[in-house]
């Protein structure tokens, strides 16, 4: 039995959450393979908006099981504050949730480190959400980090101990400002450790072998988007972990040729939050009405997101470096009422014409060329079938198809679980 993807295309905040939450009921097991709290996953469901960090988006399906793979590394603290949230829905927690071993601990001062780091970089800053992701992926490559398996030793404390002691005098390095109080950030994290403890611990590439090997269905979430990979996005303005496709074997244990469909999630618009080249990027009133009528505020960090028109050479090559097998148009809804819309379709790249992602896409080497089309000022939210859609909708539709050659299987018009058209 194969296990399926799913993943965001751009540079994160796609919807990924609620196309689990939606496609949740065709698997039996839904697992997260790569990044922690800096993720922000919004579900929308019976008047209810959650956003949860680090737990999958299958948790509020009774009848699935939620992994959270080796590849997350996980904050203790922030992890207790999702569960906590949780508490009011009444969910087998124990049973619902398993938590691999492998996964690696953000400690309270890989936080901040994460904040001296970027506090030093001053105007070259990653815009990073300042979750302590990029200090423990260090640890973890560093061969220094503590997993999730370690709190089960006798002697985990020395080993936080003395990690903590070494990042004490890493921060001392930074020649930069940064206040706070470890005892009181360390209170917080033993209580959090207690709760996680209490949690299901598992071998978690085992598990998913025996899940699959029975037959289960799995679907892989994805976290951040594909131009936030380590290798693959706009490095040094990425996140730590490998976002695409093959993040999922390395951060679950699955087997390459283990992997079935590729899901691939876009906004109709892109936006970025953070720092880092962003070609199709608008600072004019289009740009705003988006970020205004998307309601486009980071769910993690509160910070408004920039944005700007599609950009297909940046969405083909995600969908290659991928391998995506269908694909998933989020927020159509939110360009309702622009007469015209632009679809960047080529680079004018220092002034000859590319149609491929280059090494450098600062706006000082590249500027986008645009197709335009018409857009429809009909409200969305309320359609129930592609019917009902406007003729400009379905030639957008029909126009992105063709360039990508990948089927877009769901439109969705609106953030509720019944907002999204399957096609
Ligand atoms: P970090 O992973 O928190 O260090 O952030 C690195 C970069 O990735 C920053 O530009 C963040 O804004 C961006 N980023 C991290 N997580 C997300 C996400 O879930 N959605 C969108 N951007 C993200």
């Amino acid at each position: 039995m194969a296990v399926d993807l799913l993943l965001g295309l751009q540079w994160g905040d796609e919807g990924k959450g609620k196309i689990v939450d939606v496609l949740t009921k065709n698997y039996d097991i839904i697992a997260r393979f790569q990044g922690g709290p800096n993720a922000g996953h919004t579900l929308e469901f019976d008047g209810i908006k959650h956003v949860l960090h680090t737990i999958p988006s299958g948790i509020f399906h009774k009848n699935a099981i939620n992994v959270v793979g080796n590849g997350v590394v996980i904050d203790p603290v922030i992890f207790k504050k999702e569960i906590d949230n949780l508490k009011k829905f009444n969910l087998d927690i124990k049973t619902i949730l398993l938590i691999s071993r492998k996964a690696h601990l953000i400690l309270p001062t890989h936080r901040l480190l994460d904040a001296a780091s970027e506090a030093a970089k001053g105007k070259a800053k990653i815009g990073s959400t300042l979750k302590g992701i990029g200090p423990t992926y260090m640890d973890k490559t560093g061969r220094n980090g503590m997993r999730v398996g370690d709190l089960e030793l006798d002697d985990w404390k020395e080993k936080y101990r003395s990690l903590a002691n070494k990042h004490e005098a890493m921060i001392n390095f930074y020649d930069v400002d940064i206040q706070y109080d470890l005892a009181e950030l360390e209170a917080d994290f033993f209580m959090a450790v207690k709760v996680l403890k209490e949690l299901t611990f598992i071998d978690s590439e085992e598990y998913l072998y025996q899940a699959q090997k029975a037959g289960k269905k799995i679907l892989a979430e994805g976290a951040q988007g594909s131009l936030l990979d380590i290798d693959f996005g706009t490095y040094p303005f990425v996140t730590s972990s490998n976002t695409t496709a093959a993040g999922a074997c390395t951060g679950l244990g699955i087997a390459p040729n283990q992997i079935g469909g590729v899901k691939g999630i876009f906004k109709a618009y892109t936006t970025r939050v953070g720092s880092g080249p962003f070609p199709t990027e608008l600072f004019d009133e289009d740009g705003e009405t988006m970020g205004r009528v998307g309601n486009e505020f980071g769910a993690t960090t509160g910070r408004p997101r920039r944005c700007g028109w599609l950009d297909l050479v940046a969405l083909k090559y995600a969908v290659r470096i991928n391998g995506v097998t269908e694909l998933m148009m989020m927020k159509g809804d939110v360009l309702s009422g622009f007469k015209k819309l632009k679809v960047c379709t080529a680079y004018n790249y220092k002034g000859k014409k590319i149609e491929h992602l280059p090494f450098n896409i600062e706006a000082e080497n590249v500027t986008p060329i645009y197709t335009e089309m018409d857009g429809w000022a009909e409200d969305l939210t309320k359609m129930e079938t592609e019917a009902q859609f406007p003729k400009a909708l379905k030639e957008y539709i029909a126009f992105l198809e063709k360039e990508l050659e990948i089927p877009i299987k769901i439109v969705s018009v609106g953030p509720d679980r019944t907002q999204t058209i399957h096609r």
